[in-house]
């Protein structure tokens, strides 16, 4: 199933060339989730690792691991928590800066929204520096939840993410 989802991926993400600025190029999900069966199929193959795991929650990131990780959610029967950038969830929030290539970023949780000894699971569409999802699972460790996996539709290898969650668990559908 992942290996199929992962064909899938390949084929319908779109490179964009310098967007959002010159020398960047910009993986465009958009067309991989306009389509029903791939959505789907997409889903599914995130999901299927975990469903046996006892995951209580889905993390997405803000915001195309809003899409895939709500599906997640449903499929695990899990409920999906959302982390945001800075200033999308109302108080109280816990938050966390990172670097990133050019300045830094921030990104929050609700305070409430885990308890000591969740079992989280992590979604986003991309994996790239690792920044994003490395400041994520120590928010949420932070909370006293356990990270069971981050997962996410494409890893863009050369970028050297997963070097950034050393001894975590890592999915990916595609590396590239
Ligand atoms: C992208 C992507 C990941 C993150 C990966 O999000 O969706 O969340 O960057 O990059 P990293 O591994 O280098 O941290 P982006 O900030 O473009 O936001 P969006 O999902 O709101 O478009």
């Amino acid at each position: 199933l992942r290996a199929t989802a992962g064909r899938r991926v390949s084929e319908l993400v779109r490179d964009v060339p310098d967007f959002p600025k010159a020398g960047v190029t910009y993986k465009d999900i958009t067309p991989l989730i306009a389509h029903g069966d791939s959505l789907r199929l997409v889903v599914d193959a995130l999901a299927a690792p975990y469903q046996d795991r006892g995951v209580d929650h889905v993390i997405g990131l803000e915001a195309r691991g809003f899409i895939f990780g709500t599906g997640v959610a449903l499929a695990l029967g899990a409920g999906f928590v959302p982390i945001r950038k800075k200033g999308k969830l109302p108080p109280r929030t816990v938050s966390l800066d990172y670097e990133l290539e050019y300045g830094s970023a921030t990104i929050e949780l609700r305070e409430d929204s885990l308890r000591p000894g969740d079992r989280v699971l992590v979604i986003d569409d991309i994996l790239a520096t690792g920044g994003t999802a490395r400041a994520a699972a120590e928010l949420v460790e932070s909370q006293g939840a356990q990270i069971v996996g981050l997962d996410v539709v494409l890893e863009l290898r050369d970028l050297g993410g997963r070097g950034e969650l050393p001894g975590r668990s890592v999915g990916a559908l595609v590396s590239v």
